[in-house]
């Protein structure tokens, strides 16, 4: 039987007999004594055989390859002095090994080297394809040790201090509001319907309010059918929870209380509570995003007031046009950021043309206070203007103020990026400060421009503020996202309980009774009949997880994950089906692929 994990092995157990499993991650011979390195899911220790010390095991020892696994019993030793390993926490000992019993070998060339010494710069489809083998590795070993401790503290803090019972939803079920595609799935048994995959369990949570479990919660599966990033998979797993008789601030706070914890239990860090709030309207102001990145400053400057009657054109209609002008200040940027790079076919002009921006224009402040910009901007602005932005923007000598002019939501994205490459760029980011902060009271309705039509923020169960009933359209949301350096990691919201209220919200996002009733109908008969006041809020896992590991990809925080083009590499997923299959589900494809 085991005694350890290797990774357990420290100078305490010195002296003792062990029996350990694991893999060769490396076999050295070092002029007749064999080293191997055992792993195992847990972390590396050092074996050593001998002809004179180990006799028993060495024959077989110096047939070892890398990734061989084996049972070896032996015993715990100091290392001598010129071979302590401070870089591993096994590195003050080494384990003889009296017995060594090969349990299987490699029958295959490996696709990469498992070791932790080399596999960094593996191709990630390899990884992928090879999943279980990139799994051994040092780096996701710990990932996923990170996320089980994650969940973990997650259970522990919910059931047992402020008890919360898991309870599962389904996950064949009816499509759920939270925008994105549906996967959907035909139907046997019922011909000619299908089931959605649940974005979310949104309307089941609620249904549970209304059945009285009121602090409920769950490590819940969610399915999204869009465009993928580094922090989004097709497939992935929310910490989803809804409480009954809570106003907004108690769950806020009760939700700080629950990050603290993951914290302090994951991380041993004790972070301060309660966490900063920005409202919508102010991160949008001064930051161009819902999510800001806070660790840094770089904020961004209104002043369309200043040049709504500019001379230069941009500016003067931008404004006209209901539109904004904002300044990105950027302190030192003359030493750093050259002109080729802000011009058209510069790196710079390309992030804010990507966003949407039709130009990117500049001040420069030199050391008299002077500004170097395009003839166009200086030769119409005024001496006051002048003044009044560099006040605005407490520029100095050597400052670049980048302008963003035209509709908000395009200056917004425009700027919020570029913000973001420039302190990048500068290292204006200190990697290991943890900035977490709620944006609260967002609008309930944005416009979709596409359907001409306003659709929910959120979901159309979002609670509107009771100081804005007067204008629902224009209304803000009882709703909060928490931001993790610039990451949303959670949102959720209070919900609607009063069947007349929620009416009123069908009809400003355009739904008719009808519709309404087609689709949540179920959801609506149940508010009937007692619902407690509620609300909830989910947590995206992986994005915490990826956060606190450090990693810049989910993907690296995910068993098993789905490729940028949402494929299973490991098990080629998605793939064809028997065409019996699909007779039996009276489905056929009227995909032509192209030839
Ligand atoms: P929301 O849609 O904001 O809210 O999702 C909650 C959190 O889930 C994470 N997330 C994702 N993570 C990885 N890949 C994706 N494709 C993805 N999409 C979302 C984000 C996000 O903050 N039902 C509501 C919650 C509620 O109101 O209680 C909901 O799902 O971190």
């Amino acid at each position: 039987m085991r005694t350890y994990y290797c990774g357990e092995l420290r100078k305490e157990h010195i002296g003792e007999t062990v029996t350990l499993y694991g893999w060769v991650d490396r076999r050295r011979d070092h002029g007749g004594v064999i080293f191997i390195d055992l792993r195992d899911r847990n972390g590396i220790v050092q074996i050593v055989s001998d002809p004179q010390r180990t006799p028993d095991s060495y024959e077989l020892a110096n047939t070892l390859r890398n990734e061989y696994v084996v049972e070896i019993t032996g015993r715990v030793t100091q290392r001598p002095e010129e071979s302590l390993n401070p870089r591993i926490p096994t590195g003050e000992v080494e384990i003889y090994a009296d017995k060594i019993k090969l349990l299987n070998s490699v029958r295959k060339q490996l696709p990469f080297q498992v070791s932790t010494a080399d596999a960094d710069q593996v191709r990630e489809d390899l990884r992928l394809k090879y999943r279980y083998l990139d799994l051994r590795r040092d780096r996701m070993a710990h990932n996923l040790q990170l996320r089980h401790q994650v969940v973990k503290a997650m259970r522990r803090y919910l059931e047992d201090v402020e008890g919360f019972m898991e309870i599962e939803t389904p996950v064949l079920t009816r499509s759920t509001p939270e925008g994105a595609r549906d996967y959907i799935l035909p139907s046997r048994v019922n011909l000619g319907e299908w089931f959605a995959l649940p974005q979310s369990p949104q309307l089941f949570k609620q249904l549970l309010m209304v059945s009285g479990f009121d602090r409920y919660y769950q490590i819940a599966h969610c399915f999204r059918d869009e465009d993928l990033r580094a922090d989004r998979q097709p497939e992935f797993t929310q910490l989803d929870m809804e409480m009954s008789f809570m106003s907004q601030e108690e769950i806020i706070e009760l939700n700080e209380k629950l990050v603290g914890y993951i914290f302090k239990t994951v991380k041993g860090i004790e972070i301060q509570l309660p966490f900063p709030r920005l409202t919508y309207a102010e991160a949008m102001e001064r930051y161009g995003s819902d999510k800001p990145d806070t660790r840094y400053g770089l904020e961004l400057v209104n002043v369309s007031d200043v040049l709504k009657d500019s001379g230069f054109k941009v500016f003067r209609e931008a404004v006209a046009n209901g539109g904004i002008v904002k300044i990105l200040p950027i302190p030192n940027g003359n030493d750093l950021i050259s002109n080729v790079r802000i011009k058209p076919g510069g790196d710079l002009f390309k992030e804010a043309s990507e966003a949407g921006a039709k130009g990117l224009a500049y001040i420069r402040v030199r050391d008299d206070g002077e500004i170097d910009t395009i003839g166009a901007i200086k030769d119409n602005l005024t001496a006051e203007q002048k003044q009044e932005i560099l006040r605005r923007t407490d520029a100095k000598p050597g400052h670049l103020l980048l302008f963003g002019a035209g509709d908000a939501a395009t200056v917004n994205k425009t700027l919020d990026r570029l913000r973001q490459v420039v302190a990048k760029e500068f290292g204006l980011i200190e990697p290991e400060k943890i900035n977490l902060l709620w944006v609260t009271d967002f609008p309930m309705f944005e416009w979709n421009a596409q359907e001409k039509r306003l659709e929910a923020l959120h979901h159309p169960f979002t609670a509107p503020n009771p100081d804005d009933l007067s204008d629902l359209k224009t209304a803000r949301a009882q709703a909060y996202d928490l931001v993790f350096n610039g990451f949303e990691v959670g949102g959720g919201s209070l919900r609607i309980y009063q069947p007349e209220l929620q009416q009123q919200v069908f009809e400003t996002i355009g739904f008719s009774p009808e519709e309404a009733h087609n689709k949540f109908g179920f959801l609506l008969e149940a508010f009937e009949y007692g619902t407690p006041p509620h609300g909830g809020i989910a947590y995206g896992l992986d994005r915490l997880v990826m956060l606190l590991a450090g990693e810049e990809s989910i993907r690296d925080v995910i068993a098993f994950p789905k490729t940028q083009q949402a494929r299973c590499l490991l098990t080629d997923a998605p793939s064809q089906v028997d065409a019996k299959q699909l007779k039996e589900l009276h489905v056929a494809s009227t995909y032509k692929p192209k030839s």
